[in-house]
């Protein structure tokens, strides 16, 4: 019988297989429930007394070493279909391919930045608008021809796309007390056919002062303040006068072109200046629409496209990009905010 375990512990010592299937018959051959070891075990009081000493002992020494054996075997081999393909575990991993921001993204975060350094928040409304707050409590009259300033995409005769981010002024405006200092970036929709300089989805970000003696002064310092930081310490700002059925008076913000430094050039058509926003003091007709005292209060009101902003800033010179996603274009561009 002691001859018998040997040959078992010599079975065992040979027995080698990367199979899982294999390793299992294997348990089960020798130390399964009807295993060769359990059976054994059973025979261990016919052993001759003088013999059973040694008889346990390698009895014991062959359990332990089949258990180790089905153990290291298991731990080793790999579940079959992994087996099957051709894994190489020591071929080097590949690269992670990082994605980047999206120019109208990283210049949106500028954005709130800088404004946010001087104490403007953030605020949201929504893309579907109704017509008082994309145009009748802005100062746009129903039948007005100032309405034909922004071609509206119409989903009912309340409803329509939002033509601008102005809406969300009027939002702000019916639900908070002055003091008001928001901006408020987000998508805008108009009829346009496309073009490298216009497009019917594109992103504006609308700002908003509120609080007693606000003045044109204060309109044209966080103007100026904010062409310098998004432009450089250099740029210079200037102000013309135009029209805005919302503030009054109105006027549109050009700064000094980015590639000429106002000498002149193709891009700026030689003016020197190139158009960024528009602006002006908030109407006292909306203040009060929006339930705001214009007695008491007063502010100013401003809105940029951003992919305007992007495109000067980054010397582009077609709109479209911006939503191709050509992953050639997106990848220029890399941000830490
Ligand atoms: N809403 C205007 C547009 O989309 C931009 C604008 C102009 C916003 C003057 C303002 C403003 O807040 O004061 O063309």
């Amino acid at each position: 019988m002691i001859d018998q375990v040997e040959r078992l512990l010599s079975e065992v010592d040979a027995f080698e297989s990367g199979d899982p299937d294999e390793i299992e018959q294997f348990r089960i051959r020798m130390i399964g429930k009807k295993g060769k070891v359990t059976q054994l075990f059973a025979l261990f009081k016919e052993v001759p007394n003088e013999q059973k000493k040694e008889f346990g002992k390698k009895l014991n020494e062959l359990k332990t070493k089949s258990t180790q054996k089905v153990a290291d075997l298991k731990g080793a081999s790999k579940p079959a279909a992994e087996t099957k393909s051709n894994l190489d575990i020591s071929r080097p991993a590949e690269d992670l391919t990082l994605g980047s921001r999206h120019p109208i993204s990283i210049v949106r975060n500028e954005i709130i930045d800088i404004f946010s350094r001087i104490g403007f928040s953030v605020s949201d409304g929504p893309e579907i608008e109704d017509d008082w707050h994309n145009f009748s409590a802005l100062n746009f009259p129903k039948e007005h021809p100032a309405r034909d300033m922004q071609d509206t995409f119409f989903i009912s005769e309340d409803f329509s796309l939002r033509t601008h981010t102005s809406s969300v002024q009027v939002r702000v405006m019916e639900t908070e007390k002055p003091p008001i200092r928001t901006i408020s970036p987000g998508r805008v929709f108009r009829n346009e056919a496309i073009s490298a300089r216009a497009h019917c989805i594109f992103h504006q970000v609308e700002g908003l002062y509120i609080d007693k003696g606000v003045s044109f002064a204060d309109l044209k310092q966080s103007l100026m303040y904010f062409a310098k930081e998004m432009f450089g310490e250099g740029t210079e700002i200037r102000l013309r006068p135009s029209y805005f059925p919302f503030t009054e008076p109105s006027a549109e913000v050009d700064i000094s072109c980015v590639l000429c430094n106002g000498k002149g050039c193709n891009v700026c058509k030689n003016s020197g200046y190139l158009e960024i926003l528009g602006c002006g003091m908030v109407d006292p007709n909306v203040l009060e629409n929006c339930g705001i005292d214009s007695f008491q209060y007063s502010g100013f009101a401003f809105g940029m496209g951003i992919e305007r902003i992007a495109m000067l800033k980054f010397g582009i010179n077609d709109l479209r990009h911006f939503f191709e996603n050509d992953i050639r274009f997106l990848k220029q561009f890399r941000s830490s905010i």
